[in-house]
């Protein structure tokens, strides 16, 4: 008899997407009968290509898609036919994709018309707004439509896809892989010697990152808010890792260069952000990924954004909506630096987003789907 081997596809093409999916990766490949095979879409050159070197991932196939200041549709109008094609020449029994990107939902619609079964990973998360974030807002809930598995990271995103109707079967609460990937890497690798040295000196350091579409158009009036935020606060050293994109490049670099304690850094592998944010007091961002890693850290998270889709986070109090407005982040930002008992508290916080086992979990269930191992139970039940 033939032993059964089913390739598992995972797409991907952004840098927090091969973040969260290596953990997934490995997993699949200590799963008896699975063989994962990595499809990279190339949606972000340079900031994918560091992320898989810190995880020591080659995807199989490329499809090199990305171009300077690509559009949405540039993007969805190369990835949809080429991603079909080469599925079926990788011979995918499943694909699976991660999230909310431009990937995400462009490579399950080519696997959805190959007649190739989709697993989402990090599925149910809603802002309820399609605006905020956009478009990642709709490109889940389109991935979603998609998919036969979905491996919600908490039982409140297994609730978003119940309301909409998906089969109880499909659904699995997982935890979050961004869990089992920063505590791994924070624990592996050391932070830079001079930012230590600035640690050790009693200086404490702030993460900054900002880069969402949605931000964009007072992306420069945001940097603006941090540089003051920043004046007030001589003895916190700040580093912001700058996103490649030209938008979000020419709208902080003016504005934040030349604050003395303000750090602009090309992006960090993350074998460098993730014990920089493990040593940091606060993060203020606007990513999705680093409210889960700050979460998973015990380091205290301020929120440049209106809402979130991981409100987990904020119920359990290491989460804070600082919003977009310049003058309310200014002020969030001040009260937080002001006040070491509450980022004290909301160090303490109980971390909602995962145990660091989300991986096994979303491989296990996978093997499951194709009758090779018992169903998992879920993370939190
Ligand atoms: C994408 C994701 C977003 C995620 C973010 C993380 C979508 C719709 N959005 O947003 O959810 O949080 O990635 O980074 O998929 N660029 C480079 N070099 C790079 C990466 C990007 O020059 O390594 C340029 C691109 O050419 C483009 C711009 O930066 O002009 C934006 O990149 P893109 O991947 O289109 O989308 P993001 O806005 O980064």
């Amino acid at each position: 008899m033939t032993p059964v081997n089913k390739r598992i596809v995972l797409a991907f093409g952004t840098r927090p997407e091969a973040t969260k999916m290596a953990p997934v990766y490995a997993a699949l490949a200590a799963q008896p009968g699975l063989t994962p095979l990595i499809l990279s879409t190339g949606q972000q050159r340079e900031m994918l290509d560091g992320a898989l070197n810190v995880f020591g991932l080659t995807p199989d196939r490329d499809l090199n898609v990305m171009t300077d200041r690509q559009t949405l549709a540039d993007l969805t109008g190369r990835i949809v036919p080429q991603a079909g094609r080469v599925l079926r020449e990788m011979q995918a029994d499943l694909v699976l994709v991660h999230g909310d990107t431009s990937t995400s939902f462009c490579v399950a619609l080519s696997a959805f018309y190959e007649g190739i079964p989709v697993g989402h990973v990090e599925a149910g998360l809603r802002s309820g707004d399609l605006g905020e974030p956009f478009p990642e807002e709709a490109n889940r809930r389109l991935t979603g439509v998609l998919s036969v598995l979905d491996f919600a990271p908490t039982a409140e995103s297994r609730a978003n896809l119940r309301r909409e109707g998906k089969p109880e079967g499909g659904l699995f609460v997982t935890g979050q892989t961004a869990v089992d990937a920063v505590r791994e890497v924070a624990g592996r690798v050391p932070l830079r010697p001079e930012w230590r040295a600035r640690v050790e000196r009693g200086q404490p350091l702030v993460t900054v990152t900002m880069h969402r579409r949605e931000n964009q158009p007072m992306m420069r009036e945001m940097a603006g808010a941090l540089a003051r935020v920043a004046g007030a606060h001589p003895e916190h050293h700040f580093i912001y890792p700058v996103h490649l994109s030209p938008a979000v490049q020419e709208a902080v670099r003016p504005v934040l260069e030349g604050v003395p304690n303000f750090e602009l850094t090309t992006p960090l592998d993350y074998s460098e952000m993730a014990p920089l944010m493990a040593a940091s007091v606060l993060l203020a961002t606007d990513s999705g990924g680093l409210q889960e890693e700050g979460a998973a850290l015990g380091v205290p998270v301020a929120v440049l954004r209106n809402v979130t889709e991981r409100p987990e986070g904020l119920a359990a109090g290491v989460l804070k909506l600082a919003g977009n407005d310049p003058v309310q982040l200014e002020g969030v930002l001040n009260g937080l630096l002001d006040d070491p008992a509450t980022l004290a508290a909301m160090a303490q916080a109980p971390n909602p987003y995962g145990d660091g086992h989300a991986a096994r979990r979303i491989a296990q269930a996978v093997a499951w789907h194709f009758g090779l191992a018992e169903r998992p139970e879920h993370w939190g039940d």
